[in-house]
């Protein structure tokens, strides 16, 4: 499975004329160095907006996310679609709350975050290097059964939104899951924060994947907010990358 996956690599690498970097790290299980997982010189960056105030506020969010047991049923749905033992992706990991609950669950995690002092802090709390990296320095081989992307995606432009969506979806393998959340409504604001924040219902979000048609919507729900904020629920939803057709 290690060799394929190298080989897959490999094979996407070239095709976005990166480097092809052999090395020993991947004949073990694969937790790769943030120099490994990049590859490609060539990847850009997305405008760094979105984690700006994570790293301005890094501890006081991750000691208010650190601990929220209960995302644990929102986590359960997701492990409950992916295949024993699956490789996951955290993207946009935060507190590294999530990953630590998958590694309990025996899923081997890859955790990424676009904030450095998040990324420190979250290494700490899960035991594991946390990759500081951006969504769109995911590398492009389908090596993930599942990508977790809890809250990542709701401080981005849609420009920022559907290329991180590429970027996930294309490390994907066939049939590997993408589960995400919104804000549940239709609107897009800059929050007392001074974050920008986007909801999503049923129909815009049916409206954002249908320009992603590799991905299939499988399931859509709502629940609560878990840090009891009021007006404001979530929309769920788990998308399964469809069978390449060759
Ligand atoms: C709302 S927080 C959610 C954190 C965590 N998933 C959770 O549920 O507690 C969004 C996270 O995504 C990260 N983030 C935002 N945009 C990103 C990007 N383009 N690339 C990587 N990380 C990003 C932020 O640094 C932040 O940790």
């Amino acid at each position: 499975m290690i060799i394929n996956f190298f080989t897959n690599f490999c094979q996407s690498a070239s095709a976005i004329k990166c480097p092809i970097v052999s090395s020993p790290r991947f004949l073990g299980t694969f937790q790769p160095t943030k120099d490994e997982f990049i590859k490609s010189p060539n990847i850009s960056f997305c405008s760094s907006k979105g984690t700006d105030f994570y790293d301005n506020n890094a501890l006081q969010f991750f000691n208010d996310t650190k601990d929220l047991k209960s995302m644990e049923p929102v986590c359960d749905e997701f492990i409950n679609v992916l295949p024993e033992n699956a490789e996951v992706l955290d993207a946009g990991c935060g507190s590294g709350r999530d990953s630590k609950y998958f590694m309990s669950k025996g899923l081997s995690v890859t955790a990424i975050d676009g904030s450095k002092e998040l990324c420190e802090l979250a290494s700490e709390n899960i035991g594991q290097e946390v990759l500081n990296l951006n969504y769109n320095q995911i590398p492009p081989s389908p090596k993930y059964d599942g990508i977790w992307a809890c809250a990542a995606l709701v401080h981005s432009s849609d420009e920022e939104m559907h290329q991180s969506i590429n970027c996930m979806a294309n490390a994907l393998k066939d049939g590997g899951i993408l589960q995400t959340n919104f804000k549940l409504g239709d609107k897009t604001i800059i929050d007392g924060k001074n974050r920008v924040q986007r909801y999503f219902n049923e129909q815009t979000l049916e409206k954002l994947f249908n320009e992603h048609p590799n991905l299939e919507i499988e399931k859509t729900w709502v629940t609560e907010d878990v840090l009891k904020r009021p007006d404001n629920d979530w929309l769920n939803v788990i998308l399964r990358k469809k069978l390449s057709e060759d």
